[in-house]
C-alpha cells in the first residue's frame, strides 16, 4: 500500500516516522510524496500548544478531498495529540480510520493489517511500547541531515505545565547495545552525523551506562565524525557531562538547555528542580570550557512567558538572565494551557495581551543579542558539514553548511561545488541576527582535490 507520513512538532515525531517508514516498508508498503496517490495518510501529531493541535485540525479538514474522492483510504492521526484525544478525536472527526499514541510505534504494521481486514476505527491509545528493544529498519532513500536517533523515549520531570509525560509516559532508556546497532546501521548507510535525541536527553541511564558514559560509547563509532543531543533539563547537568562535550572529538559544543523562565519563584511553580542561579553556574562553566566561547560553543534555550501568576517583575528577572547568558539563539514561546495539566487549573492565568506584549519584548532583546554574538563571528574560522543546496534565481547556488557548534552558515555561488556531507573550514563573511554568511577556506589545499574527496 502506498502511503505518506506528515510530521508535527519537535524531534521525536520526526525519529518516530522515521521508524515507521522503516517497518512499513520492510512489510512490503511504499512510502509516496504525492498525497493524490496515498491509500494510507498517517498525520504524525504534536499537542504541546493549543496551536500545534489547531494546524493538526486544519490539516485533517484539507484531507477530507482525498476521502471523498476516494484515492485515500484509510486516514490515521498518531504522536502526541493522537494520545491525548484518544477516541473523541474519532467523534469529532468521523471519517477517521486509525487513533494511536506514540507507544504504538513498533505496532504500525499490525495496525494497518486491522484496517485492511476492514476494522474501524483501529484505536491503539495503551501507551507503552512494544518496541522497546527493536532496532528500527533504516528506510532512508537519501542522506538529510540533521537524522536522529531516539536514547530515551517519554519524561519523569512532570513540570506543571506540560502534556508530554501524559503523552510520552514514563522515562524509558534504551539499551546502549540496541542504541550502538541503530547508530552504526546510519553510519553505513552514509550519515557522518547523528543527533541523540530524548526529551530529556543528559537523564540517559541504563544500567550503569548514564549519559556522558554513552557520548564516549558512540564517540568511537568509526566513520561518526560529528554527534549531536537535545534536549538537556538543567537539573539533570553535571560537570562530567559538560567536560564530555568539550573532550571528545566527535562531540559538537552545541548545549541546548531550555531555562524556560529567570524567576526562582515562577521556576518553583513550574516545578522545574532548579533555580536560577544552578541555572547561571551550568552555563558559566559550559563557556568557560572554551578558550572562544562563541566561536567553539554554542548555548540556546527554550523560555515561557505568561506562566500563571506570572508577575511584571518576575518577566524582568527573566530578561535579566537573557542579559547575563547571551544566548546564541531561543525558542520564545507564550504559556499555552493544556487540559489536565496541574497549571492549566492554577487561578492566576495571565491575559493574552500581556503575554503577547512580554513575547514581542522578550523576542527583541534575544534578536540584539544574537545578532551581537554573530557580529563577533565574522573573521572567524571553523568548521562546517555541507547539509543542504538550493539554487536560486539571483544568487545562484547557496549551501547550507552547519558549525560544529549547531549555526548555519550560507556560502554563496562558492567557485567549487559541493555534496551534502562535505566537510572543510570556512571563515565568516557577514551576518544577521539569525543567519551567518562564510567563504571556504581550503588553506591553500588542491580545490579539485577536494572535489574528489
Ligand atoms: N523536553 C524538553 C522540551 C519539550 S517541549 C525540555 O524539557 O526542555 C519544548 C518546549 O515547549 C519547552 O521547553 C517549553 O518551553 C515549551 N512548552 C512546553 N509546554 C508548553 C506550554 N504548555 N505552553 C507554552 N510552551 C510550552
Ligand atoms: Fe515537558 Fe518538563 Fe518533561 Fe520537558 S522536562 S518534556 S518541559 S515535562
Ligand atoms: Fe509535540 Fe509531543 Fe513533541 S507534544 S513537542 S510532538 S513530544
Amino acid at each position: 500500500m502506498k502511503y505518506y507520513i506528515q510530521s508535527f512538532g519537535c524531534q521525536m515525531n520526526v525519529y518516530d516516522a522515521k521508524s515507521m517508514m522503516g517497518l512499513l516498508n520492510e512489510a512490503g508498503h511504499e512510502s509516496t510524496s504525492h498525497l493524490e496517490e496515498a491509500e494510507l495518510i498517517l498525520l504524525n501529531t504534536c499537542a504541546i500548544r493549543e496551536g500545534a493541535e489547531q494546524r493538526v485540525r486544519g490539516r485533517i479538514g484539507q484531507l477530507k478531498k482525498y476521502k471523498d474522492r476516494g484515492s485515500l483510504k484509510y486516514l490515521g492521526v498518531c504522536g502526541c495529540m493522537g494520545q491525548k484525544e484518544g477516541e473523541r478525536l474519532t467523534r469529532d472527526v468521523p471519517f477517521l480510520d486509525l487513533v494511536m499514541g506514540p507507544g504504538a510505534i513498533g505496532s504500525i504494521v499490525r495496525l494497518v493489517d486491522a484496517l485492511e481486514r476492514g476494522n474501524r476505527p483501529v484505536l491503539d491509545l495503551h501507551g507503552i511500547d512494544d518496541d522497546f528493544d527493536e532496532v528500527y529498519p533504516v528506510a532512508d532513500e537519501e542522506i538529510v541531515y540533521p537524522r536522529f536517533l531516539s536514547i530515551m523515549k517519554g519524561c519523569d520531570k512532570k513540570c506543571t505545565y506540560c502534556i508530554v509525560p501524559y503523552t510520552r509516559g514514563p522515562e524509558r532508556s534504551r539499551d546502549p547495545q540496541i542504541l550502538l546497532q541503530e547508530a552504526e546501521s546510519l553510519v553505513q548507510k552514509g550519515y557522518k552525523e547523528i543527533t541523540l535525541i530524548g526529551q530529556t536527553v543528559n537523564s540517559y541511564h541504563f544500567g550503569d551506562v548514564h549519559f556522558p558514559k554513552l557520548l564516549e560509547m558512540v564517540n568511537q563509532i568509526a566513520g561518526l565524525k560529528r554527534i549531536r543531543f537535545a534536549t538537556s533539563h538543567p537539573n539533570s547537568v553535571t560537570h562530567e557531562m559538560l567536560d564530555a562535550i568539550a573532550t571528545l572529538d566527535h562531540v559538537c559544543e552545541h548545549l541546548h538547555l531550555p531555562v524556560q523562565s529567570g524567576s526562582n519563584r515562577v521556576l518553583a511553580e513550574m516545578d522545574r528542580n532548579y533555580t536560577r542561579e544552578d541555572y547561571l553556574e551550568i552555563t558559566r562553566y559550559f563557556r568557560s570550557r572554551f578558550k572562544a566561547p562563541l566561536i567553539q560553543s554554542t548555548l540556546t534555550t527554550d523560555i515561557i512567558v505568561g506562566f500563571p501568576g506570572e508577575t511584571e517583575e518576575d518577566f524582568e528577572q527573566t530578561l535579566d538572565l537573557i542579559r547575563s547568558v547571551r544566548f546564541d539563539g531561543a525558542f520564545m514561546f507564550k504559556y499555552s494551557p493544556r487540559r489536565g495539566t496541574p497549571a492549566a487549573e492554577m487561578e492566576n492565568q495571565v491575559d493574552d495581551f500581556t503575554k503577547a506584549r512580554r513575547l514581542e519584548r522578550l523576542i527583541q532583546l534575544q534578536q540584539q543579542i544574537a545578532g551581537e554574538n554573530n557580529r563577533w563571528l565574522i573573521g572567524q574560522k571553523a568548521e562546517v558539514m555541507v547539509e543542504r543546496v538550493s539554487h536560486h534565481p539571483k544568487q545562484g547556488r547557496v549551501y547550507e553548511a552547519r558549525l560544529r557548534t549547531g549555526r548555519i552558515v550560507k556560502l554563496i555561488n562558492p567557485e567549487i561545488e559541493y555534496r551534502v556531507g562535505d566537510m572543510f573550514d570556512v571563515i565568516i563573511t557577514d551576518c544577521s541576527s539569525y543567519s551567518l554568511y562564510g567563504n571556504p577556506d581550503h588553506d591553500g589545499s588542491n580545490p579539485k582535490q577536494l572535489e574528489i574527496a
